[in-house]
């Protein structure tokens, strides 16, 4: 069986132009598969990127200076690798950086102006990622500042709906393996990091399970969230259980909203939010599984069913 499991990220739309490119990044990463995991992942996570309607690559929110800072990350559960880049800017896929740490180095983290110069001496050209959406959001939110008043945008998205972190798993039949993107969370401090490079916190992956998490990430670290459900699965959880567990535990420690997706090596897949809206694709053998939803453990926060 080969299982490829992506999310949109919290309170990302559920629109069909949505969907459609979590289907097509999906796809993408399915005819990679014969190349392996790790290809098949970047693959997926590049077509989000390269999309401007997710908080990542070309869609990422700006921090307070307003600047694209992003974080991005791979682990492969078989041979316990893990490789991701911290606060990079200026280029298009940081997903494709955290992988060629992965496979040209032995350091597993690159930060800030390091990750940049990795990135530069080994062919990633300068890209800004900008987009002119979020930069009007953002003047829109820093006049809201000024004023004294809190800015009306979503957090994670920067906008008024839509975005945050995306990720992706897979399942080739051999091992488990997991990725994520992220342009962080709206006007946060320049320079600031946030769970999905934290191994542990907003992901892991391992021989007994995968993990992908999306919410305010400082909670995630806090309480190694993505870590807790690999324990939770590896103690005999079905992943559905173990995702819905570890929000509630996420929710009563921190009192945060956030979405979990898990996979085990058996091919059981579990995915829940506490918010509004998590869109989630899970294609099985090519297939794309139409009988899978997240669980929303808040239906009261639920917005329309696009929307
Ligand atoms: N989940 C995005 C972040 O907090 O960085």
């Amino acid at each position: 069986m080969q299982i490829l499991a992506v999310h949109g990220g919290l309170d990302t739309s559920r629109e069909r132009s949505f969907m459609d490119d979590l289907e097509a990044a999906v796809r993408k990463g399915f005819q990679m598969l014969a190349t392996g995991r790790v290809p098949a992942l970047e693959a997926v996570l590049n077509v989000l990127e390269d999309s401007p309607r997710f908080n990542c690559g070309f869609g990422s929110v700006l921090n307070l200076d307003g600047k694209v800072e992003m974080d991005a990350a791979i682990v492969d559960g078989p041979t316990h690798r893990f490789a991701a880049v911290a606060a990079i800017r200026a280029v298009a896929n940081p997903v494709s950086v955290a992988r060629k740490l992965l496979e040209e180095t032995k350091q597993v983290i690159l930060a800030g102006e390091g990750a940049v110069k990795f990135a530069r001496e080994h062919g990633f050209p300068e890209a800004d990622c900008t987009s002119r959406q979020q930069l009007e959001a953002w003047h829109k939110a820093k006049d809201s500042l000024a004023r004294g008043k809190t800015p009306a945008q979503n957090l994670y998205t920067g906008l008024e709906y839509h975005g945050d972190t995306v990720g992706c798993l897979v399942w080739d039949g051999q091992g488990l393996t997991a990725a994520s993107t992220t342009g962080g969370y709206s006007l946060k401090l320049p320079g600031r990091v946030g769970d999905t490079p934290s191994l542990g916190g907003g992901i892991y992956a391992s021989r007994t399970s995968a993990t992908v998490c999306t919410g305010l990430g400082e909670a995630f670290i806090e309480t190694l969230t993505a870590k807790y459900v690999d324990e939770q699965i590896a103690a005999g959880a079905h992943p559905q259980e173990a995702v819905e567990a570890a929000l509630r535990r996420l929710a009563g420690l921190k009192g945060a909203e956030g979405g979990i997706m898990a996979l085990d090596a058996r091919g059981r897949i579990g995915a829940a939010f506490n918010a509004g809206r998590f869109p989630v694709v899970v294609l099985v053998n090519g297939e794309v599984r139409k009988d899978f939803q997240p669980v929303n453990l808040r239906p009261e926060l639920a917005t329309t069913p696009a929307r």
